[in-house]
C-alpha cells in the first residue's frame, strides 16, 4: 500500500496537466487506497444526499437515488448504463426499484468484484464494464438512459465525456446526474476559498472542480439537450446539511470514526497495526488524507463555494428525419 500512496503522491504532484494524462492511474490508485475505507465508514453507495429533517443518512442517499430513476422514468424491460459505478451499491438499489436491467462501467478491478457482490441478488439484470468511460467498449446507440453519481468529476474533459455518452444512448434517450461543482460564491481571488477547492482536489483525486454553468456547457458541446439543471444542495433541512455525515455528529456506530476521538482512535490503531504488521505500510497516511478531504468539503459546504449535487438531465436529440 505504501507504494500506492507514494505512486498517488507523485501524480497528483505533477500539477493539472499531468494530473489530466495520467486520469486513469490518479482514480485507480485512489480507489485502491481508499475503496474499503469507504465501505467501513459510508457504506456501499459513494455519494451525498439533501436531508431531510429527521431523514436517516442512509434513507436520505437512497430517496437521492430514487430521484434519479424517477426522472429517467426507468423501468423493466429497459437496458440503463451505470457510469462509473462505484461498488454498485447505487446500481443495486436502483435495479431493486425499477426492475431495469443495469450495466456498471468502472475502471478499478476491485470495486468491480465487490459490486458483483452487492448485487448479486439482482445479479440477473446487473453486469459489469471493466473499463473507461472515457472510451466506453459499447456499440453506439445501445442504452434506453444512462446516469452518473458523482463519478464525472474525475473526467478530465467533461465534453468528451458526455460525448462518450451520448453516443451509446439511444436517439431521445435521456442521461441524468449528480456533479460536484463550484457555486456562483466561489471567488478565485479568494485564498480561502482557492485553499479549499484545492484540498478536495488532492483529497479526492480531480484533475479540476468544473462551475455548474461549465457543466451546462459541456453537455450542450457534446450534443445533448439540457433539460433541467439545478443545485439540490439548498434543499438539505439546515440542521442536516449533506456534509453533516462527514462531521460525525450523527448519533450513530458509523459516525464514531468521524468524530475527534473517533479520528485519534483510528490514528493510533492504524499506528500500532502498522507497527504489528496487522495492516499494510501506508494505512495511516490515506487515513490522514481521506481526513483532511473531509474537513476540506466541510468547509466547502458551509462556505456554499462547493456542492457535490448539481442535478441535470439531458436529453440525446431524436435524428433529424430523412
Ligand atoms: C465517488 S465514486 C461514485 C461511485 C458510484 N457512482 C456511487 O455513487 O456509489 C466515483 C466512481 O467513478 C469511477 N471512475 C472515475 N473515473 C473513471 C473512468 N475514467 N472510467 C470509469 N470509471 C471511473 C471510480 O472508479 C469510482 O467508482
Amino acid at each position: 500500500m505504501k507504494s500506492v500512496v507514494d505512486g498517488y503522491a507523485a501524480i497528483y504532484d505533477a500539477g493539472e496537466q499531468g494530473r489530466r494524462e495520467q486520469y486513469r492511474s490518479l482514480v485507480n490508485h485512489y480507489y485502491d487506497l481508499v475503496t474499503d475505507f469507504y465501505e467501513f465508514g459510508w457504506g456501499q453507495s459513494f455519494h451525498f444526499a439533501p436531508r431531510r429533517r429527521g431523514e436517516s443518512f442512509k434513507a436520505s442517499l437512497l430517496r437521492h437515488q430514487h430521484y434519479l430513476a424517477d426522472r429517467l422514468a426507468l423501468k423493466p424491460g429497459m437496458q440503463v448504463l451505470d457510469v462509473g459505478c462505484g461498488v454498485g451499491g447505487p446500481m443495486g438499489n436502483l435495479a431493486r426499484y425499477s426492475g431495469a436491467g443495469f450495466v456498471g462501467i468502472n475502471n478499478n478491478t476491485y470495486q468491480i468484484e465487490r459490486a458483483k457482490h452487492h448485487t448479486r441478488d439482482v445479479g440477473s439484470r446487473c453486469r459489469f464494464i471493466h473499463g473507461d468511460y472515457m472510451r466506453i467498449p459499447e456499440d453506439d446507440d445501445c442504452y434506453d438512459a444512462a446516469f452518473a453519481i458523482e463519478s464525472m468529476p474525475h473526467a478530465p474533459d467533461k465534453a468528451g465525456a458526455f460525448r462518450e455518452i451520448l453516443r451509446v444512448l439511444r436517439p431521445g434517450a435521456c442521461f441524468a446526474g449528480y456533479e460536484w461543482c463550484l457555486t456562483d460564491d466561489f471567488d478565485p481571488e479568494n485564498a480561502e476559498h482557492q485553499w479549499i477547492k484545492n484540498e478536495i482536489m488532492v483529497g479526492d483525486a480531480l484533475p479540476e472542480i468544473a462551475s455548474m454553468p461549465e457543466i451546462c456547457d459541456a453537455l450542450r458541446t457534446a450534443g445533448f439537450e439540457l433539460l433541467e439543471a439545478t443545485d439540490r444542495a439548498p434543499e438539505s433541512d439546515p440542521g442536516t446539511p449533506w456534509y453533516r455525515a462527514l462531521q460525525g455528529r450523527d448519533l450513530t456506530l458509523s459516525s464514531i470514526p468521524r468524530t475527534p476521538f473517533g479520528r485519534a482512535l483510528t490514528n493510533l490503531t492504524l499506528r500500532v497495526g502498522e507497527r504489528l504488521r496487522l495492516f499494510p505500510e501506508g494505512s495511516r497516511a490515506v487515513s490522514t488524507l481521506l481526513n483532511a478531504a473531509a474537513d476540506a468539503l466541510v468547509e466547502g459546504g458551509r462556505s456554499g463555494i462547493f456542492t457535490p449535487m448539481f442535478f441535470f438531465l439531458a436529453r440525446k436529440p431524436e435524428r433529424p428525419e430523412g
